[in-house]
C-alpha cells in the first residue's frame, strides 16, 4: 500500500481504538487476518494497534496514571505512542544523538552488567516548532513506553499550595514505572534560582526538581523542553545527561518534509530554498492549507503552496532581480501563474527566456529536477 495511504489508515485505526469497545477490536483484529495473506507490511504495522490496547487496558487508569489527591483530575497526559508515526527529520548530529540514547536504554541490561548506566535525562532547547515534542514521542515509542507529559507552564501558571505535591507526585510515579516523561517548558519551573521575585513555595519546589534530576532512576527517562534554553543557568544544564539542541531546520530538512508530505522534488526544492528560518510546524501547516485550497478553490496545489512560500519570504518578490537560485524560480513560476509570458517574465527577473521556460517546466514536473 502507498506510505501516505497506510498513514492515514493507521491514524484512522488508532484513532478507532481511542474510542475502543470489543467490537472494534474485534473488526481490527479481523481485518489483520484477512489483509495478512496480501499485504504482510500492512498487517504487521496494524497488529500492535491492538495489543498496544490490550494493554493499556489491562492496567486500571487510576493505576496507569497520577491523580490529583482531591478533585481525581489527572495530573498528566498520557500517550501510549504506537508504531507508525512519522519519524523526525532531525540534523545529523541531532539525530545520532536520539540514536545514541535509543541504543543506550536499549542496552540498559549489558550496561548495568559492566556497572554502567543508561541515559537517564535529555534537555531539549530550541525554537518552537522544530519537533521537541515530536522527538519525545517518537523516543517513546522507539522505546515502547508511555509518554507522560507535564505542562509545567500551566501548572506554574496556577501555583497553589498543593501544586508541589502534584508535580512530587508526578515525579515519583514516572520513577516507579518505566515511562519517557516530559516536563515541556521546563524553563518556566526552573529559572535561574537568583530570581529573588520568586516566592518561597516556588523556589523550594525548584529545588525537588532539580534534585530529581540528580536521583532520577534509570527506569524512565527524563526529557525536559524548552524554548528558553537561554533562562536555564549552567548548573541546569549540567544536571542532564545528555542535551539536545534543536535548531531552525536547515534546507534539506525542509525539502525533506515537503517531500514526505508528497510535494514533487523540484517544488519541494524551490519553496526549501526560500523558506529559511520556517520552522516545520509551519511549512507541514502550509502544505495542508495549499491541499485544500486546491480541493476547495479550485487552485493548483503546486501553486498555493508556491505562493504561500512567496509570502513567507523575508522581502516578498516583485520586479526585483532575484537574490536566490530558489528565489528567482519561485518568483518566475508566481509570475508565470498570473499569466504574464515567458518574454516579459525573463526581462522582470532579469534572465534569459529559455531559463524561464525551463525554470516553469521543472517545477511543473515536466522535466528532471537537474534540468
Ligand atoms: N523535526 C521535525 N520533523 C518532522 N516534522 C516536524 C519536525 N518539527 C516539527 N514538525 C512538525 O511540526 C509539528 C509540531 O512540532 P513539535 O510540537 O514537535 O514542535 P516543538 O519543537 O515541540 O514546538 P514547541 O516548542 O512549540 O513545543 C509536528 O507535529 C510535525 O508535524
Ligand atoms: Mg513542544
Amino acid at each position: 500500500m502507498e506510505q501516505r495511504a497506510q498513514e492515514e489508515l493507521l491514524s484512522l485505526f488508532r484513532d478507532a481504538m481511542k474510542v475502543g469497545g470489543a467490537a472494534i477490536e474485534m473488526r481490527l483484529r479481523r481485518f489483520v487476518s484477512l489483509v495478512r495473506p496480501f499485504d504482510e507490511a500492512l498487517a504487521k504495522a496494524v497488529a500492535p494497534l491492538v495489543t498496544g490496547t490490550r494493554s493499556l487496558r489491562r492496567e486500571p487508569p487510576e493505576i496507569a496514571q497520577p491523580v490529583d489527591a482531591d478533585t481525581k483530575l489527572p495530573l498528566v497526559r498520557v500517550e501510549h505512542p504506537t508504531p507508525g508515526r512519522a519519524t523526525p527529520l532531525l540534523s545529523p548530529s541531532l539525530q545520532a544523538e536520539v540514536d545514541r540514547i535509543v541504543h543506550e536504554r536499549r542496552s540498559a541490561d549489558r550496561l548495568a552488567a559492566a556497572g554502567l548506566m543508561p541515559v537517564r535525562s535529555v534537555l531539549m532547547s530550541g525554537p518552537p516548532g522544530v519537533g521537541k515534542t515530536m522527538t519525545a514521542g517518537w523516543l517513546a515509542q522507539r522505546l515502547d513506553l508511555p509518554l507522560y507529559t507535564l505542562d509545567l507552564a500551566s501548572v506554574m501558571s496556577s501555583f497553589l499550595g498543593k501544586t508541589g505535591a502534584n508535580v512530587r507526585s508526578v515525579l515519583n510515579h514516572a520513577q516507579e514505572r518505566p515511562c519517557v516523561l516530559l516536563l515541556d517548558e521546563f524553563d518556566s519551573i526552573a529559572k535561574r534560582r537568583d530570581d529573588d521575585t520568586d516566592v518561597g513555595e516556588l523556589k523550594r519546589l525548584v529545588t525537588v526538581i532539580l534534585q530529581t534530576i540528580d536521583d532520577w532512576t534509570p527506569t524512565s527517562l527524563l526529557v525536559a523542553a524548552t524554548n528558553h534554553g537561554e533562562l536555564l543557568d549552567q548548573a541546569v544544564w549540567r544536571r542532564f545527561d545528555v542535551t539536545l539542541p534543536f535548531d531552525m531546520p536547515a534546507r534539506e530538512q525542509r525539502a525533506a518534509l515537503l517531500s514526505s508530505r508528497d510535494v514533487v522534488r523540484p517544488v519541494a526544492e524551490a519553496v526549501a530554498a526560500v523558506t529559511d528560518r520556517i520552522p516545520l510546524s509551519a511549512l507541514s501547516r502550509a502544505v495542508d492549507t495549499a491541499r485544500k485550497q486546491a480541493l476547495l478553490e479550485g487552485r493548483e496545489f503546486e501553486e498555493a503552496l508556491i505562493s504561500w512560500a512567496a509570502s513567507a519570504m523575508p522581502q516578498t518578490t516583485g520586479s526585483t532581480r532575484t537574490t536566490t537560485k530558489g528565489r528567482r524560480d519561485i518568483d518566475v513560476y508566481l509570475h508565470h501563474c498570473r499569466g504574464l509570458s515567458a518574454r516579459d517574465i525573463a526581462e522582470l527577473v532579469g534572465t534569459s527566456h529559455m531559463t524561464v521556460v525551463r525554470i516553469v517546466k521543472r517545477l511543473k514536473g515536466e522535466i528532471d529536477a537537474g534540468a
